[in-house]
């Protein structure tokens, strides 16, 4: 299976940080955004990733392209280690690029994928969202895809302040993790959210959504939605995603996922778990 990762928006959420650099490029811990997303497309298995990139996105290009220079010094400085991940990096996986021109909503951008995916079903998973769990949020998902072989989303159960950020389903439960999805509304008022269940950056699509895509009408924000194509598809699951999930393009989503990431961090834990305590007394 292929994956897409739409990267085209322009982060009006984290202005001024995203004023002249992609917001999948902010740092969480040690790492660039969109690197958890490709690293967590490749331990799902997945080996062909096309990035969707716009206007001011040259340096995720370049964060997944060779660097000779900089290995270059790294080799005659000796540190090896470095070297070896930098490296590692620009052989992850095949990665391909293609530009949404004009940023026009998830559902626009997702319709920029159709030749490279060519009729076969693909993963999407948003480049500015990143999960952590013990099996990746993306396998888990191919493997509830497998079962059904239609349209299937991860959902996450969200605190009623949350509803309004997120499209929202309403749905049947059919198994403890699996839900088919009777219809969807995105970012709803908590008294229009028909449940607490929000869609929340990771799905397998199958390709006759590009159809259902160039059938919608500009939603929420005059942008072309995917949750609205997504409501005209005949069958779709939902499935409970075992694991954490952070929308980097919320500031204080970011900031905690910087946190918790780092606490798993051998170097730095202790020390970073010291500043916290001594910090909140
Ligand atoms: P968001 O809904 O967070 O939109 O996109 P945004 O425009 O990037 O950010 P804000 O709301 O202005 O702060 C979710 C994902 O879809 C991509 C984004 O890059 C992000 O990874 N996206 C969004 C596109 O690729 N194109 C678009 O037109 C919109």
């Amino acid at each position: 299976m292929k994956a897409v990762i739409p990267a085209a928006g322009l982060g009006t959420r984290f202005l001024p940080a995203t004023k002249a650099q992609p917001k999948e490029m902010l740092p969480v811990f040690n790492k660039p955004t969109i690197q958890y997303v490709v690293e967590e497309a490749v331990s799902s298995g997945i080996d062909d990733i096309l990035i969707i990139t716009g206007k001011g996105k040259r340096s995720i290009e370049d964060h997944f392209d060779r660097s000779f220079e900089l290995e270059y010094s790294l080799q005659n400085s000796g540190k090896t280690e470095s070297l070896q991940e930098i490296e590692a990096i620009s052989e992850m996986a095949d990665i391909y690029y293609v530009r949404q021109k004009k940023q026009k909503g998830l559902g626009d951008a997702i319709s920029t994928a159709k030749n490279h995916v060519d009729g076969e079903p693909f993963a999407v998973l948003l480049g500015d969202t990143i999960t952590q769990s013990r099996i990746p949020c993306t396998k888990q998902l191919m493997n509830t895809f497998h079962k059904h072989e239609a349209s299937t989303i991860a959902i996450e159960r969200v605190p009623d302040e949350k509803v309004e950020r997120y499209g929202i389903i309403k749905g049947n439960q059919i198994s403890e993790y699996v839900y088919r999805i009777e219809d969807m509304v995105e970012k709803p008022s908590l008294e229009k959210a028909p449940s607490n269940l929000a869609i929340t950056g990771r799905y397998i699509l199958l390709p006759e959504i590009f159809d259902h895509i160039k059938n919608v009408e500009p939603g929420v924000g005059g942008e072309i939605q995917l949750t609205d194509a997504m409501r005209t598809l005949s069958e779709v699951y939902g499935y409970v995603f075992d694991g954490k999930i952070y929308d980097i393009g919320n500031t204080v989503e970011w900031l905690k996922s910087s946190i918790e990431i780092a606490l798993t961090d051998d170097l730095v834990k202790d020390e970073l778990k010291q500043y916290l305590k001594e910090l909140l007394k």
